[in-house]
């Protein structure tokens, strides 16, 4: 395996923060957080809320959320795993003022995320039609629990084995 593997990931309420881990630890890789400056409150996330911060932030394409500052080396890197919480079919802002910070030219992008129940095809295709100097792969839900043999499936299916 020659290939930089970098995973970042976003998550609001936890749930794509355990599969992160647990992707990063079958990598063993670090794990890269992308953290708001102000954290989501339970209030924030209420996505049938037309007021709700989340609501109006996934509204209006131009809204930036502040991001802490990432003290790793975004520099060097082949594949990016991204993970996030699917938001309103897509993926969270946040998501996408982390990847403004990167030299994406080339890069494969290997989208993940938690859902309620949609899939990840438009999350992937908006990637693609953001960023498209890198190359996206169609990506995966990992909701609930990360089952060590479609892993493992994956993985080969990317062509990485572990
Ligand atoms: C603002 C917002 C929008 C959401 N939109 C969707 C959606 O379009 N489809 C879906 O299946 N789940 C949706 N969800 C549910 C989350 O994707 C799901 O609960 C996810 O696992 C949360 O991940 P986290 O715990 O890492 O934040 C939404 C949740 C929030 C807060």
């Amino acid at each position: 395996m020659d290939k930089k593997i970098m995973l970042a990931y976003f998550s609001a309420a936890g749930h794509t923060r355990r599969i992160a881990q647990a992707l990063a630890d079958k990598l063993a890789i670090d794990c890269i957080e992308i953290k708001p400056v102000i954290p989501y409150s339970p209030s924030d996330l209420d996505w049938y809320d037309p007021n709700s911060r989340t609501f109006r932030e996934m509204q209006n394409e131009k809204i930036k959320p502040a991001m802490q500052p990432i003290r790793a080396d975004l520099s060097s890197f082949d594949i990016l795993f991204l993970g996030f919480p699917v938001w309103w079919y897509t993926y969270p802002r946040i998501v996408g003022v982390f990847l403004d910070l990167l030299n994406l030219k080339g890069k494969i992008i290997v989208p993940f995320a938690t859902s309620d129940g949609s899939d990840i095809t438009s999350c992937a295709r908006n990637l693609e039609k953001n960023y498209h100097e890198a190359i996206i792969h169609p990506g995966r839900i990992l909701s609930g629990n990360l089952n060590r043999e479609l892993l493992n499936e994956w993985l080969s299916d990317l062509g990485l084995s572990f």
